[in-house]
């Protein structure tokens, strides 16, 4: 698949997709993404038009530039943005690397001002045995990582003194960027099974109780919603010992981001997973999965977690019925027992075929 700007269909749009596959496995599980977007677009009557641009480590290799304006200006008059995934090894292994493709994913959430990223995991009854935990503890696990995504330690001032013998990063957090956030936590409880867990280092850190009391302010306006409050570190544990208990979590930037890969693994697979990122007119929308450099180009990675973040796409857009056919599509097609070499290394299929085999079940 190309990866300089182009067009994908040239017909008017319903919808404008920006389409940023990314590094790694990203343009493959992409691939199957739009594969089954365009069969939700036949069945349901809707076009979606897909632009594509570049991002990562790609774009630093084309441009320079992890971010370059014209993938920026593309994502801002766009509908949605549909992402892969970026990063590679010869960045990570760098320490004195200034440009990282990762600069370009954390520029675009701050530029289009996405504060909020949701990431869900339930288990799969199939797929009970690939998981770490006993399948007992898994039974009823079905909860919502709201974590915030444009402020925190990420953001805050960081640099080197002493001549660069000392490094520091600062996790700065104002009343509005915790207002917006946790209301969204407090309204996805809501709407699920009414429980809300803040979860931070208040017995440390002075942004965490800021955060406990804005939330606990703002408790008062969600009487239906049960509040909770655990240490982060407890939270981590608690994740593997009973993760049912959870139904929305609330959290910062950092702890957001260890706490949902961790949780990531309990259902079998990274690669189920799928995640949007919200806040401003245009959605991100991307699995959870990192851009595997290894498996790159192999027709081995799982796409359902791109295509349940096509799913998450779709309800954002407001095609909450054509999200759900695309879930019903995995459901089922995980229910048969086909699935990529992490899922079923037995009798296991390609990207391609398990793309087909999603997209033949939409309608
Ligand atoms: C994620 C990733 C990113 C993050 C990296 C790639 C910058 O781990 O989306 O969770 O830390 O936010
Ligand atoms: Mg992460």
């Amino acid at each position: 698949m190309p990866r300089t700007p182009h067009t994908y269909t040239l017909h008017m749009a319903d919808f404008n997709i920006a389409v940023l596959d990314g590094d790694g496995i990203g343009p493959e599980v992409i691939k199957q993404g739009i594969k089954v977007l365009n069969q939700v677009g036949f069945k349901f009557g809707h076009k979606f038009r897909f632009d594509f641009a570049p991002v990562g480590a790609v774009a630093i290799d084309e441009t320079g530039n992890p971010l370059p304006e014209e993938t920026l200006d593309l994502c801002k008059r766009s509908d949605a943005i549909f992402f892969g995934s970026i990063g590679h090894p010869r960045f990570d292994n760098d320490p004195t690397a200034t440009v990282r493709p990762e600069q370009g994913l954390l520029r675009l959430r701050k530029e289009l001002g996405l504060y909020a990223n949701l990431r869900p995991v339930a288990g799969y009854k199939e797929l009970t045995h690939l998981s770490p935990l006993r399948p007992e503890r898994m039974e009823g696990v079905d909860m919502l990582i709201v974590r915030e995504l444009t402020g925190g330690i990420y953001f805050g001032e960081k640099g080197r003194r002493d001549g660069g013998d000392t490094a520091f990063d600062t996790c700065f957090y104002t009343r509005m960027e915790i207002e917006r956030i946790v209301k969204m936590g407090f309204e996805a409880a809501g709407n699920r099974r009414g429980k809300l867990m803040l979860v931070d280092k208040a017995n440390v850190m002075e942004s965490s109780r800021l955060w406990r009391e804005v939330t606990r302010e703002m408790a008062a306006d969600y009487p239906e919603v049960e509040l909770g409050f655990m240490f982060v570190d407890n939270a981590a544990m608690q994740l593997i010992l009973n993760p049912a208990q959870f139904d929305v979590i609330v959290t910062s930037n950092m702890f957001g981001d260890i706490l949902s890969d961790a949780s990531s693994v309990l259902a079998g697979s990274l690669g189920l997973l799928p995640s949007s990122s919200i806040g401003s007119k245009v959605g991100m929308f991307e699995p959870i999965h990192g851009s595997w450099p290894e498996g790159a180009g192999q027709d081995r990675a799982n796409p359902v977690a791109t295509i349940l973040s096509a799913a998450m796409m779709l309800d954002h857009l407001g095609l909450v019925k054509e999200g759900d056919a695309i879930r019903a599509a995995v459901n089922a097609t995980l229910e048969s027992g086909i699935g990529t070499e992490d899922l079923n290394p037995k009798e296991k299929v390609g990207t391609d075929a398990m793309g087909d085999m999603i997209a033949k079940r939409i309608g």
